[in-house]
C-alpha cells in the first residue's frame, strides 16, 4: 500500500466573486471557467490529489453551488451515458473525483480576505499541516507544484510557500518575500502584501501555493485587517515567521494567471496545443490565423 502522505488536507479558497471576468462570472464561479475541457478547480483538485491530499476543503461563498455539483456524482447523467453506450464519457465523469477523496464545503460568511478564508477551514483541518491552493494560479509543471513543496516539507518539517520571480513593476499584485540563503529553497525572513515596487524587499512573489503548519491558525485569529481592508494570509505568515521557520520554494513550472483575461487566454492556447486529441488541428488553425495576420487579412472573427 502507498505510504500515507503527511499532508492529508487541501484547502481551496473559492469564495471570491471573480469580478475581472464579469459578466461570465455573474452566476457561475470563476473557478468553473474551463481551460480546454476541464474547469480550473479540477486542475487544482488533481494537483492536490497528486500531492497526497485526501480531504478537500472548499471555502465557498455566494453563487458557488456549481463547484459542489461538479464534484458530486450525477446519477441521472451517468444512467443516460450508460444507456447511450458512451463509456468513454462515463469514465471521464468518474475520474472527476476518485472514491478515496472526501469533499467538505464551508461557507465563508463574508468576503473578509484570504486569511479569513483559510481560518474558516480550521475545523476541517485540525492540528495537521495542510495545503492551500489558489485555483486562479494554474501551473503547468513536470512534477505538480504541491508535490515539489511536499518534498521540501519532508526535509525541513516547516511551512513552504510557492514562489516565482516577477518584474519589479508588478510587486503590487503579490505577496513579496525577503529570503536568506541560496538555491531554490530559502528561509523567509520577511513577507509583505502587495508592496509598491519601490518598497518591495525583493521581486520573489508568492503565487497561489502554500503548505502551512497548523500554527498559522492562532496568528490568523489574532491579526486585524491589512492591505485592502482584508484579513491577509500574508500577515498571518509574517507573524508565523517570528515563531517557526518558513521556506520560500521557487518551483519548477510555468504559471498562468487565470485570474486575468490575458493569462487565461494564454493558458487556453498552450493547453489546447498540448491536448492529445486537439493539439494537431489547433496548431494548424493557429498557423492559418498567424499567416492571415501577416498577409494583412482579417485575423479576427466578425462578431464579438
Ligand atoms: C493573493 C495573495 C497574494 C498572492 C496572490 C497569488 O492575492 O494575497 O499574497 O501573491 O494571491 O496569486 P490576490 O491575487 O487574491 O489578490
Amino acid at each position: 500500500m502507498a505510504k500515507r502522505s503527511p499532508i492529508q488536507t487541501a484547502v481551496f479558497p473559492v469564495a471570491g466573486r471573480g469580478t475581472r471576468f464579469l459578466p461570465a462570472t455573474k452566476a457561475s464561479p470563476k473557478e468553473m471557467l474551463p481551460v480546454v475541457d476541464k474547469p480550473l478547480i479540477q486542475y487544482a483538485v488533481e494537483e492536490a490529489l497528486a500531492a497526497g491530499a485526501r480531504r478537500l476543503v472548499f471555502i465557498t461563498g455566494a453563487a458557488k453551488r456549481a463547484i459542489e455539483d461538479h464534484f458530486d456524482s450525477d446519477q441521472e447523467l451517468e444512467q443516460l451515458l450508460e444507456k447511450q453506450g458512451k463509456s468513454d464519457l462515463l469514465r471521464q465523469l468518474h475520474s472527476v473525483l476518485p472514491s478515496y477523496a472526501t469533499c467538505i464545503y464551508i461557507r465563508q460568511p463574508a468576503p473578509l480576505g484570504l486569511g479569513h478564508a483559510v481560518l474558516c477551514a480550521r475545523p476541517a483541518v485540525g492540528d495537521e499541516p495542510f495545503y492551500v491552493h489558489l485555483a486562479d494560479d494554474l501551473i503547468d509543471a513536470r512534477e505538480p507544484v504541491l508535490s515539489q513543496m511536499a518534498a521540501v516539507y519532508a526535509g525541513h518539517r516547516a511551512s513552504v510557500i510557492g514562489c516565482q520571480v516577477v518584474p519589479r513593476s508588478e510587486t503590487g499584485k503579490y505577496g513579496i518575500v525577503a529570503t536568506r540563503g541560496r538555491g531554490d529553497t530559502r528561509r523567509i525572513h520577511a513577507i509583505v502584501e502587495k508592496p509598491r515596487p519601490s518598497a518591495a524587499p525583493s521581486t520573489l512573489a508568492v503565487v497561489g501555493r502554500y503548505l502551512l503548519t497548523p500554527a498559522i491558525f492562532e496568528h490568523l485569529e489574532r491579526i486585524g485587517r491589512g492591505a485592502g481592508g482584508e484579513i491577509q494570509l500574508t500577515d498571518g505568515i509574517a507573524r508565523l515567521l517570528g515563531e517557526e521557520a518558513v521556506y520560500a520554494h521557487r518551483f519548477e513550472g510555468k504559471r498562468y494567471d487565470c485570474g486575468s483575461k490575458l493569462g487565461y487566454l494564454q493558458a487556453t492556447v498552450d493547453y489546447a496545443l498540448a491536448h492529445p486529441e486537439l493539439g494537431g488541428e489547433f496548431r494548424a488553425h493557429l498557423r492559418r490565423v498567424v499567416a492571415r495576420g501577416r498577409a494583412g487579412g482579417q485575423g479576427r472573427p466578425r462578431k464579438r
